[in-house]
């Protein structure tokens, strides 16, 4: 299967692209770079670091928005993901090559005109960039096989506000966009990320990894373990975006009902997806109206799930002894 990652890494985000990289289904052809968990030139560097760590020179990075289709960016997160992106656990080498000319908007436009019908974009930040895509090339989506997404939150609260999850309140214009469009759309939100956590222990073994990728997980996942067990009283991490990788590998492990969906913009409720579940009394009221059913994941087998993340990460990092999973 033919990807191009479209991530702001951030530290959920560097453990998606451990696990693609350990992933043999997947043809990784390239990283595009997006703002959110931290500023553009952070992610773009993070991206780089993190594709030198698993000797992949071959995979290009092409540098993406730095800012919201229709606001200014809301700023990093250092409480979450670290000031440098990746947990702020001390300094990670400095990248050896630079991001590709192009911009990521450009780069996806000629990934998907180079295979048409073929390629999937794996999005786990915010939609920034594939909106822009569609500006340059208003028949991309004819040209891509499907977009699956780690955002959004269908039937259960977000986590960036009451309303709404991170990725879609970093830039709801661009979401609603994406969701407007006619390429098949996979929504891979909190109704069920949140369901899918790796344990404590299984952290502190994929940290103990006298590796490169070992030693980078023990800089980056002791803050992100410890805002989710002060905020969540979570003792492990979520799998945000590792489960929308998930989502490709497995997806006989999700349930996925059908829906139009559109992204609030305004007020309070800004970044919230709104499925139009068909039970009001006008079936499809007009804001949904026109709008293509996109596939919304509303359920998981999490322990398979964890099982097979746990096992590809324990391969990336070159950590023994995979466990037995759990939700
Ligand atoms: C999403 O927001 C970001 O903080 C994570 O990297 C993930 O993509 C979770 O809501
Ligand atoms: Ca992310």
């Amino acid at each position: 299967m033919k990807v191009v990652i479209d991530t702001d890494p951030g530290i959920d985000d560097a453990l998606a692209i451990l696990l693609a990289t350990a992933s043999p289904e997947l043809d990784l052809l390239g990283l595009t770079t997006v703002f959110g968990n931290c500023a553009i030139d952070v992610a773009t560097r993070n991206a780089l670091v993190l594709l030198d760590i698993v000797r992949r020179p071959d995979v290009p990075v092409a540098r993406g928005a730095a800012d919201p289709l229709a606001s200014p960016y809301l700023g990093p997160v250092p409480q979450v993901h670290g000031v440098d992106g990746l947990g702020d656990g001390g300094p990670s080498p400095s990248p050896t090559r630079e991001p590709v000319a192009q911009s990521a908007a450009e780069f996806l436009c000629r990934t998907a005109a180079a295979h048409p019908g073929e390629l999937t974009i794996l999005a786990i930040g915010p939609l920034t960039n594939l909106a822009l895509a569609l500006r340059l090339r208003p028949d991309l989506d004819t040209l891509v096989e499907r977009v699956v997404v780690m955002g959004g939150n269908a039937l259960v609260p977000g986590n960036a506000t009451p309303a709404a999850e991170a990725n879609m309140r970093s830039d709801p214009e661009a979401a609603d966009v994406v969701f407007g469009a006619r390429w098949p759309v996979t929504m891979v939100g909190l109704d069920v990320t949140h369901r899918v956590s790796l344990r404590g222990a299984d952290v502190d073994r994929l940290m103990s990894a006298p590796t490169e990728p070992g030693r980078l997980l023990a800089r980056a996942l002791p803050l992100y373990r410890s805002f989710l067990e002060r905020t969540n009283g979570l003792d492990g991490i979520y799998l945000h975006d590792p489960t929308a990788l998930a989502c490709l590998l497995d997806p006989a492990a999700f349930a996925v009902s059908r829906w139009p969906v559109r992204v609030e913009t305004q007020g309070i409720s800004r970044g919230k997806t709104w499925p139009s579940l068909g039970d009001t009394d006008d079936a499809t009221p007009a804001p949904w109206q026109g709008r293509p059913e996109i596939g919304v994941c509303v359920d998981v087998d999490a322990s398979r799930v964890v099982g097979l993340l746990l096992d590809r990460l324990s391969t990336a990092v070159g950590a023994a002894d995979a466990g037995e999973g759990g939700g």
